[in-house]
């Protein structure tokens, strides 16, 4: 019944949209509210997100949309797809944060440090401007306030930091060690003096991918071998970041690890926020979730048409 409800207010909100709110008593705009109302510090963290060209057109609108309008100036982008594509829902102040890469499709183990590669070369590029590298995937949402400030607590010039959140319950095992990986869908984040120590381990040549294909680890285990094998440096874990291995990430309520705490949020198949989407073709209930996080005027307006709804059907 409930449910019948719900998705029978949802599909005319959906058919009908922005256009017609008969269902809102608010028919002014709600003052200053019309921007992310988020005023980011300033900040030295590099934000690099990784898109292919089969996923660009799906998911990368969402993100644009959403948590990359954090902090754009410091937001870049790499695909092995168009850039074209996605220079199409960005202003052209930002079309050259969009990286073309030649690296290959598959999910071969190659190709995938060819990925991680452009993601290091981006930030030696720009290395000056930045303390911190942090790269996700494009299935991600990043509360990136809450990063920035979670990242102040250390000392990026002297402390080489490699954070993250495993997937595994225990250390991975091979070539005669034991080591922690952060997986890279949870997001994964590198300190400045870090990057200066294994910039030559990761430039986008054969001996990344040769090594990769040697140690036989996809790039986000490979990287935290050479860390430990090369520099005994070991993961240091973010509680706050989620990936989309977790499973009960969105079922269970009780858990601490509230969805406003998080950091970081995977998503695959059903495994995203149990939210009533308030828009079409809300990718992993992405617009959603950024609305209920950082309310503005657009999303609270169909939020009140949504419960107004409700409300009026309920009665009838
Ligand atoms: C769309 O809005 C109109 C009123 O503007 C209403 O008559 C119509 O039933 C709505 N469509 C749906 C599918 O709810
Ligand atoms: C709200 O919607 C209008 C019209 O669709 C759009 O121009 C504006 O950029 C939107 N504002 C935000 C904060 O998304
Ligand atoms: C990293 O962890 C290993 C045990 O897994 C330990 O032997 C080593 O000393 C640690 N390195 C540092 C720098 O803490
Ligand atoms: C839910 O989270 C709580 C707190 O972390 C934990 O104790 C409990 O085992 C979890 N429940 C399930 C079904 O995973």
């Amino acid at each position: 019944m409930i449910l019948s409800l719900i998705s029978y207010a949802l599909q005319s909100i959906n058919n009908n949209n922005t256009n017609s709110d008969i269902y809102s008593y608010f028919k002014v705009k709600t003052p200053n509210f019309d921007h992310i109302p988020t005023t980011l510090p300033i900040h030295d963290v590099l934000l690099v997100i990784r898109t292919s060209k089969y996923t660009q057109r799906s998911r990368m609108p969402v993100i644009l949309k959403t948590w990359f309008q954090f902090s754009p100036d410091t937001t870049h982008i790499t695909t092995n797809g168009d850039a074209k594509y996605v220079h199409q829902f960005l202003s052209k102040q930002y079309h050259d944060h969009v990286h073309s890469t030649t690296c290959k499709q598959a999910h071969s183990i190659r190709d995938l440090c060819c990925h991680s590669a452009s993601e290091f070369q981006i930030y030696f590029e720009n290395k000056h401007k930045y303390r911190w590298l942090c790269r996700f995937d494009d299935d991600q949402y990043v509360n990136v306030p809450l990063l920035i400030h979670y990242l102040k607590q250390f000392s990026p010039d002297t402390q080489p930091l490699y954070i993250g959140k495993p997937s595994m319950q225990e250390p991975k095992r091979g070539h005669g060690i034991d080591f922690w990986f952060a997986t890279y869908g949870g997001g994964v984040c590198f300190s400045r003096s870090l990057l200066k120590m294994i910039r030559n381990d990761v430039q986008p040549n054969n001996n990344f991918m040769e090594g990769c294909i040697s140690s036989n680890y996809p790039d986000d285990t490979h990287i935290a071998y050479i860390l430990r094998v090369n520099y005994n440096i070991n993961l240091t874990v973010a509680n706050d970041f989620h990936h989309h291995i977790e499973r009960n990430l969105f079922t269970n309520l009780t858990s601490p690890s509230n969805i406003d705490q998080a950091i970081t949020l995977g998503f695959k198949g059903n495994n995203v926020p149990r939210f009533v989407p308030l828009v079409k073709n809300d990718v992993f209930h992405m617009q959603t979730l950024h609305c209920l996080l950082y309310p503005d005027a657009n999303c609270t307006r169909l939020l009140r048409i949504l419960i107004n709804k409700f409300y009026e059907d309920k009665k009838s």
